[in-house]
């Protein structure tokens, strides 16, 4: 049989079987009608949803529910009471983002669960299907018996009806998500972070998630039998997964599905699903570049400890601010200015201080030539994971930097996956996972303080990104993800391809701080492994396909000096957009991304290829009609192969518009970054 008729008989299958219990299936489907969510109970009156596409089945009765420590679990025994429908079509308005206006359209059904055996409760789900996808959530109201919970366990099954090959990282993990991707047949995949991204046997491409991550703990993909993927909820030290009370809603399990992996990149439902701002005025979110004393210690060149080599010293420091502002840059990055860098900082959380910097590096005379260059220092609160030291001088630390004029601050967790240190009262140390409620709390926590005093928040390796930035605009960016730093002189190196990868799986979640622009490729000379896998054009392109509202320019500012035509694009793009189309691509293959700054009428275009060079022809019908554009494309040469000849480019000019398709020649490990700049005049 056919693979595309197999899985339109299973779904017909899928259809009846819903249908043939009990109560009938109550369906919403997503304002196109393409996609319907349906809910029924099983005979044991247990609730189950499944997913249809079209005529395609995507997700089949599949399990709901939750269980507790010590009150009866929301399982068997239900049954409907009430079933409610609404909707919603509204735009709304980001401060910053990949584009200025978001469109939020979708049928909701709700629905309420009344036990008939067992002890009473009762539950709530809320679903939410739009023509992107489908986000649906629990609430569990106040009721007898329910004040305080502990949930030990999310039922929450995604029961897979077809085959098809998955891009994943393995959940709790030592390396929390730094991970390089996996590409197996869906079977194959065992505990796995989200956003899991997978391409059907039909050629539909789905990835599961999870959006408004707060008070919860963030859920793995455990595959528990062959297609059936349940959430499992990191676990706190104290053996549960969520300590919380009634009422309370769970964060969103999504589903975001597409017929092609460009409609994944495409998609808003992330940011649709969360609530909006409660900042109020964000204007003090600056969005922008930045340069830093950090690729230095990453390749052993200098040292974030006090000594000879030590990076941050107000010297070396105002070598960069006199960089930034020479070439227009708006922060300057300094890591390693504070005490307890000293000996082993991977294991020393407790002994960072926040405030006292080292003796060379004087942090007022720095942020007083930052601020007379018209640039600003960018804070570092390195942790380690020990929450607990951070907590108690967070007021103090960001008091302080406020008060020098600081407005961004790059936070780091580094420390094994459940390592993260927080003492309580008794003085007993508990070890706790980046993506358990204890460091969600955490970090939710820090992005409050921190907009007290108008302060944005770039984490690294920090819980995964939900959409949370819409109700927080202050959550800036983080990492949450292998970045550029693997590409120093301490690990293997990112393949060509995990770019890519990156883009089609860990970006759905929101923007990343990958800090791409390394120019010095064989930064430990040409007979190691330890260089970047990439062309030149390669880092470029990224400015544009891997999005942040802050992007690094991570060399230093010597290697940029070699290169300085190329270089002239990072000084020219953009961090912050009006619009952003995914025009073309396949998951673990290539990417092509345009995007139009936000302010201004450029477009800029991003191109990245894995390992394969290859050929793409991209229709330009993204630019406006009517005039034509001078564009500046900066594009690998005839001879580029990131293995055999990275530096290997051409940057030349041509006018093309809105009719045009451009011919675009992608090397091994390539790239491709434009800009078109409108040229006034009717086109011809
Ligand atoms: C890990 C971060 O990802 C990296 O950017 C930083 O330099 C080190 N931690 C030190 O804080
Ligand atoms: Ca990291």
């Amino acid at each position: 049989m056919p693979a595309a008729n197999k899985y339109k008989i299973t779904a017909f299958v899928c259809a009846t079987l819903l249908l043939a219990t009990q109560a009938p299936a109550v369906e919403v489907h997503s304002p196109d009608g393409r996609i319907a969510f349906s809910v029924d109970l099983d005979g044991d009156g247990r609730a189950r949803y499944g997913i249809v596409y079209g005529d395609e089945a995507i997700i089949g009765e599949s399990r709901l529910g939750l269980r507790f420590a010590s009150r009866a679990e929301l399982d068997a025994g239900f049954r409907l009471a009430e079933t409610s429908r609404s909707g919603g079509d509204t735009t709304w308005e980001q401060p910053w983002g990949e584009r200025r206006f978001v469109r939020d359209h979708f049928n909701e059904l709700l629905l309420g669960f009344e036990s008939v055996a067992g002890p009473e409760r009762r539950f709530n789900l809320h679903v939410r299907v739009h023509d992107d996808g489908v986000g649906f959530r629990y609430e569990v109201p106040a009721q007898d018996y329910y004040d305080d919970v502990s949930i030990v366990d999310e039922l929450t099954e995604f029961h897979l009806q077809q085959d098809g090959v998955a891009y994943w990282i393995p959940g709790h993990g030592w390396n929390r998500y730094e991970f390089l991707y996996q590409t197996t047949p869906i079977d194959e995949v065992l505990l796995a972070h989200t956003p899991m991204t997978m391409r059907l046997a039909s050629g539909t491409h789905i990835s599961i998630h999870e959006a408004a991550l707060v008070n919860y703990a963030a859920f793995s993909l455990d595959q528990r039998r062959p297609g059936v993927l349940q959430t499992n909820l990191a676990q706190r030290s104290d053996g549960v997964r969520v300590k919380t009370q009634t009422p309370f809603v769970t964060p969103w399990r999504t589903i975001q599905i597409s017929p092609d992996a460009v409609g994944l990149l495409n998609s808003n439902l992330i940011l649709n699903l969360n609530e909006p701002n409660v900042l109020g005025d964000v204007s003090w979110v600056e969005p922008g570049k930045y340069v830093g004393i950090w690729w230095a210690m990453h390749i052993g060149k200098q040292t974030w400890s006090s000594g000879e080599r030590h990076g941050a010293t107000t010297a070396e420091t105002k070598r960069y601010i006199d960089f930034a502002a020479k070439y227009g840059f708006d922060g300057v990055l300094v890591e390693g200015w504070n005490t307890g860098w000293d000996g082993d900082w991977f294991n020393n959380g407790a002994i960072f201080s926040f405030t006292e910097p080292y003796p060379d590096f004087d942090l007022q005379a720095v942020t007083d030539y930052a601020r007379d260059n018209g640039v600003r220092l960018i804070g570092h609160h390195e942790t380690s994971g020990h929450i607990s030291n951070y907590e108690a001088q967070m007021a103090d630390a960001f008091d302080l930097y406020e008060s020098l004029g600081v407005r961004q601050i790059k936070t780091g967790y580094v420390a094994d996956g459940g390592q993260i240190q927080q003492v309580d009262a008794n003085g007993v140390t508990h070890y706790e996972w980046h993506d358990s409620q204890i460091a969600v709390n955490h970090f939710e926590h820090v992005l409050k303080e921190a907009a007290k005093r108008k302060i944005s928040i770039n984490t690294h390796e920090p819980v995964k990104a939900t959409g949370l930035r819409r109700t927080y605009p202050n959550w800036i960016s983080r990492e949450g993800a292998r970045g550029q730093e693997y590409n120093a002189d301490w690990a293997v190196p990112n393949p060509p391809e995990h770019n890519v990868l990156l883009t089609f799986t860990r970006l759905l979640g929101g923007p990343m701080d990958f800090t791409p622009g390394i120019f010095d490729l064989l930064h430990q000379g040409p007979d190691t492994e330890f260089r970047v896998q990439s062309t030149l054009m390669h880092q470029l392109a990224l400015y544009v396909v891997l999005y942040s509202p802050i992007q690094m320019a991570a060399d230093l500012p010597e290697n940029y000096a070699r290169h300085s035509d190329a270089f002239q694009f990072i000084v020219d793009v953009p961090t912050d957009w009006e619009e952003s189309i995914a025009v073309a691509g396949e998951v673990g293959d290539y990417v092509v991304l345009a995007r139009k700054e936000r302010g201004g009428d450029d477009w800029f275009l991003g191109a990245i290829t894995d390992e394969v060079s290859r050929e793409l022809r991209v229709p330009l019908s993204f630019l406006s009609d009517g005039h034509d554009y001078t564009a500046t494309v900066y594009r690998d040469g005839k001879r580029a192969d990131w293995e055999t000849n990275p530096y290997d480019y051409v940057i030349e000019e041509r006018v093309l518009n809105h009719d045009s398709a451009l011919k675009l020649k992608l090397a091994a490990g390539g790239g491709a970054a434009i800009q078109f700049r409108p040229i006034l005049e009717a086109k011809q």
